[in-house]
């Protein structure tokens, strides 16, 4: 079967992109890596990407007059590209409901906490105000709800004894290196779809197995 092409949307540092970058290069993996596209020029993943050989462009949203226009550039360089999945990582920027009902169920997005809990920005920190013991990251595909949508992919990570912010940001980030290749894998083999706005597995007709990472 042909693999599928993806284009990965970044805003920054793109170490979820490297991951699934990593994945790609097995020729076994059902997903190849056709475009990266930052919203922000001085994007460090830019450079990640380019020094692997890939395609990566940057296209300033500052630059443009109305979201509408940014999202028909984006558009066509994904098009042009032969894009057939989109993937989020670390991408920063809402897409509004034109651009996000083009790519139905074909756009994806890794988000770092256990949704629909904690949507939005600043996860960790809520979560250690919280005081809660279990958090995690979530791959779904996009809807234009932020941060809502089918669930593909989930990984649990505990909250530890004295965790801050960052030590806490550092343990979910390595379960959703762990979570985004294998999503991606679910649903560029076709193996994961979307049925009444819920991921089931083409083979049981089960929903996925939630991943725990650490392995308890
Ligand atoms: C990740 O935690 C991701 O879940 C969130 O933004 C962060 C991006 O990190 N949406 P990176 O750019 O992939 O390193």
């Amino acid at each position: 079967m042909a693999r599928k092409k993806v284009a990965i949307l970044i805003s920054g540092r793109g170490s979820n992109m490297r991951a699934l970058i990593e994945a790609c290069a097995a020729k076994s993996y059902p997903a190849r890596i056709v475009a990266v596209v930052s919203n922000r020029p001085e994007a460090p993943g830019l450079d990640i990407a380019r020094q692997r050989g890939l395609e990566a462009v940057a296209i300033d949203h500052t630059k443009f007059a109305s979201r509408a226009a940014f999202e028909s550039a984006l558009d066509e360089i994904l098009r042009a590209a032969g894009t057939q999945i989109i993937c989020n990582a670390g991408f920063m920027r809402l897409l509004s409901g034109g651009f996000v009902r083009k790519w139905h169920n074909r756009h994806l997005n890794i988000h770092p906490s256990l949704l629909p809990a904690y949507k939005g920005l600043h996860t960790h920190e809520r979560v250690l105000e919280d005081g809660v013991r279990i958090t995690g990251c979530t791959v779904h595909f996009v809807r234009t709800e932020m941060d809502a949508g089918p669930i593909v992919a989930q990984a649990a990570v505990p909250v530890c004894a004295g965790d801050t912010p960052e030590s806490l940001a550092a343990r979910v980030l390595a379960a959703e290196h762990r979570i985004y290749p294998h999503a991606l894998e679910l649903v560029a083999s076709g193996a994961a779809r979307v049925r009444d706005e819920k991921v089931i597995l083409r083979q049981s007709g089960a929903a996925p197995d939630t991943l725990f990472w650490p392995r308890p």
